[in-house]
């Protein structure tokens, strides 16, 4: 194997896939879930992920050459993704925030690791709570940010919009945010015959990013965007204000805006 062979590691590489719907990473089973599929418990060894297959081809490109530590998720269900995280990535961190009440198996999953110090999630918490989701940002993130930040949660645009203007300042320069499901109202299918969400569509605040990325493209430096995914690469340009302060979204794309932003570019 060449040396640049050697040094290509992709963390994605090491997920087993036993059927369509079901994988593994060493002794973790996960069982693959989506809109409308029957329901399923996860236990302490065999977590419940709501994806389809195609995604860990798609985190597998987002996340190539991303050093995965510190780990924010909004939108836990029964804790399958920040567990797979924690398999393929060993994480140093990993805070969820959830509405639900219960997330039995996941705490099984933290005990039977003694993974109190670095796996948190706060249950019973709305994804647009400013002053919760605050506290718990500047808990967990203020003195050093996080790597990756994934919104999984309502899919609602007023409340995803709410969650990235609290939470985009806590990642790290080269970090990712990572928005899923963003395209549900142009989905066809399930999504034609029920309506699973009401509201505005969450592609907005997709259009609304991609304006930030025009205005400031060394705040947000690249897009990726695919059926699932949106994943929002920050750049070096540091947002005025104090550290971890909220910003508003459309101040920062309207030309208008006075918002203060040092753009650092490179050289
Ligand atoms: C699609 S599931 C998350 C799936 C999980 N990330 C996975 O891959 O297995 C969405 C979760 O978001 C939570 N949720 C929905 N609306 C929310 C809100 N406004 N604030 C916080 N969590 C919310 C639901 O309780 C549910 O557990």
């Amino acid at each position: 194997m060449g040396s640049r062979e050697h040094q290509v590691r992709n963390e994605w590489d090491r997920i087993e896939w036993i059927a369509p719907d079901r994988l593994q990473v060493e002794d973790l089973r996960f069982d693959l879930v989506t809109w409308g599929s029957p329901k399923r418990r996860s236990t302490a060894d065999r977590f419940v992920l709501v994806k389809d297959a195609p995604f860990a081809q798609s985190m597998r490109a987002i996340l190539d050459g991303i050093e995965v530590q510190r780990v924010l998720e909004f939108g836990l269900y029964q804790g399958g993704s920040l567990v797979l995280l924690d398999a393929l990535y060993g994480l140093e961190l990993a805070v969820g925030v959830d509405a639900r009440s219960e997330m039995s198996a996941f705490d099984s999953y933290v005990r039977a690791r003694d993974a109190e110090h670095r796996l948190f999630p706060y249950l019973e918490v709305d994804q647009a709570d400013r002053a919760k989701v605050r506290s718990v940002l500047v808990r967990h993130f203020l003195d050093a940010p996080a790597d990756l930040i994934i919104d999984d949660a309502s899919h609602l645009y007023a409340k995803s919009l709410a969650t990235f203007e609290l939470a985009f300042p806590f990642l790290r320069p080269g970090g990712v945010y990572i928005i899923e499901d963003w395209g549900w109202a142009h989905w066809p299918r399930a999504f034609t015959e029920h309506e699973w969400f009401v509201g505005e569509p969450l592609s907005k605040l997709v259009l609304e990013v991609l304006l930030i990325q025009c205005r400031h493209p060394s705040l947000i430096e690249r897009v990726h965007i695919d059926a699932h995914h949106v994943a929002i690469y920050k750049g070096p340009a540091a947002l005025g204000g104090a550290a971890g302060a909220p910003f508003r979204v459309r101040d920062l794309y309207l030309s208008s805006s006075a918002v203060h932003v040092d753009e650092r570019f490179p050289g």
